[in-house]
């Protein structure tokens, strides 16, 4: 792995922080070498008592962003280059080794994840999953332990009568509350959720948030919440990252992002969402993302992008600060680059809907 030299974490402030991450799946199909880079350079911080969220189609590389930063890696996933640093390990976590890695999982970084029954094991009471995840890491005696686990249930208004019950004898909305107890019951100082409200109907996932957005605040941890939907992102996250193609193009406080998208591809996003009462049909993107085992050259949205000039075919853009708290991937978003006479938007009229 690359070793990238930087100044140290700054843990009055940052809880994580990923460098020049790539994370490539690599394998050998008939002899032959493929890699799908799936994460491929992303720089990017989160602050104490945040939630930080990740938004992009699906395919873009959100969940394999997540396993990365949770030291998640099986073959044939790699990681190819970069750092992940958390404050509370004060190193560089795949310089751990691999015992002391799997060690922080649960009592200092926990998860919650779109299916349920991923984490609750179907033969097993949920008491049983609880002392499973967290017992070794509690460092107190069972008796008490399960006095832990019953006041934590209260204090999220879980009856404790749940512990005796199967996973399938649940709810999927009261499971997904299960999985949210089970990822805070440790007090982490740091969540990742993967798409967790989304097999969820919309008036349970928005008890489901508003659990978590509780949970949060009042544990003090922080979070990466990733979710395709942005209405669940403008309810819940404080920042926002938009990823296309296994890179970060935006990033900003979530308000600023709704309200002054500067990253055709986040501009188009947001116009794309459903207004009650609009009726006005939408824009739609050409083309599809590209396949990430062979991505465009330069700015992989150009082949999409109703800006596109020539150097975005050559150059990839640099994530840059353009406002306060804001950075952002587009040459036609910055300052760095005036369009000549030759690199004019192809199409000019689509600033219009985009900006
Ligand atoms: N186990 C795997 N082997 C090979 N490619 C994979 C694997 N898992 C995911 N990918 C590829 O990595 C890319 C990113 O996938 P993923 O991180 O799951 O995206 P998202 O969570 O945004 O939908 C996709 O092109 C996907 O096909
Ligand atoms: S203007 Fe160029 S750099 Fe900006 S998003 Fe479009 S193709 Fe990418
Ligand atoms: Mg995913």
């Amino acid at each position: 792995m690359t070793q990238i030299s930087g100044s140290p974490l700054d843990e009055n402030s940052y809880v994580l922080e990923t460098r020049a991450l790539r994370a490539y799946y690599r394998m050998k199909y008939f002899g032959i070498d493929r890699e799908v880079r799936a994460v491929d350079g992303i720089s990017m911080h989160v602050r104490k008592n945040e939630i930080y969220g990740i938004a992009g189609e699906s395919s873009c590389g959100k969940t394999t962003f997540i396993k990365a930063i949770a030291a998640a890696i099986r073959p044939p996933l790699e990681i190819v280059a970069g750092h992940v640093n958390y404050n509370f390990i004060n190193n560089d976590l795949y310089a751990l080794p691999s015992k002391e890695r799997s060690a922080i999982r649960w009592r200092h970084l926990s998860y919650i994840l779109q299916g349920s029954m991923n984490v609750l094991n179907p033969v097993r009471r949920i008491h049983k999953t609880f002392e499973d995840f967290a017992f070794r890491h509690m460092h107190m005696g069972r008796s008490e332990f399960e006095q832990e686990v019953k006041r934590h249930l209260e204090r999220l208004r879980l009856p404790a009568e749940i512990l005796r019950a199967y996973p399938h004898e649940l709810s999927g909305g009261m499971r997904q509350r299960v999985c949210i107890a089970l990822a805070t019951l440790c007090k982490p100082e740091f969540i990742i959720a993967d798409e967790p409200t989304t097999a969820l109907d919309v008036v349970v996932q928005k008890d489901v948030l508003a659990m978590i957005r509780e949970t949060q605040s009042e544990f003090g941890s922080s979070m990466i919440f990733v979710t395709h939907d942005l209405a669940v992102h403008a309810n819940i996250t404080d920042r926002l990252g938009i990823m296309y193609a296994g890179r970060l193009v935006e990033e900003g406080r979530t308000a600023d992002v709704f309200s002054n998208p500067m990253h055709p591809y986040t501009a188009h996003l947001i116009a794309s969402l459903p207004r009650i009462g609009d009726i006005h049909p939408r824009n739609a993107l050409t083309g599809s993302p590209p396949s990430l085992a062979d991505p465009p050259k330069g700015c992989r949205f150009h082949p999409r992008c109703p800006l596109a000039m020539e150097i975005c075919r050559h150059e990839n853009p640099a994530l840059t600060t353009l406002a306060e708290d804001h950075r952002v991937a587009c040459f036609a978003a910055s300052a760095t680059v005036q369009p000549t006479s030759d690199e004019k938007p192809q199409h000019p009229e689509a600033l219009e809907t985009v900006r």
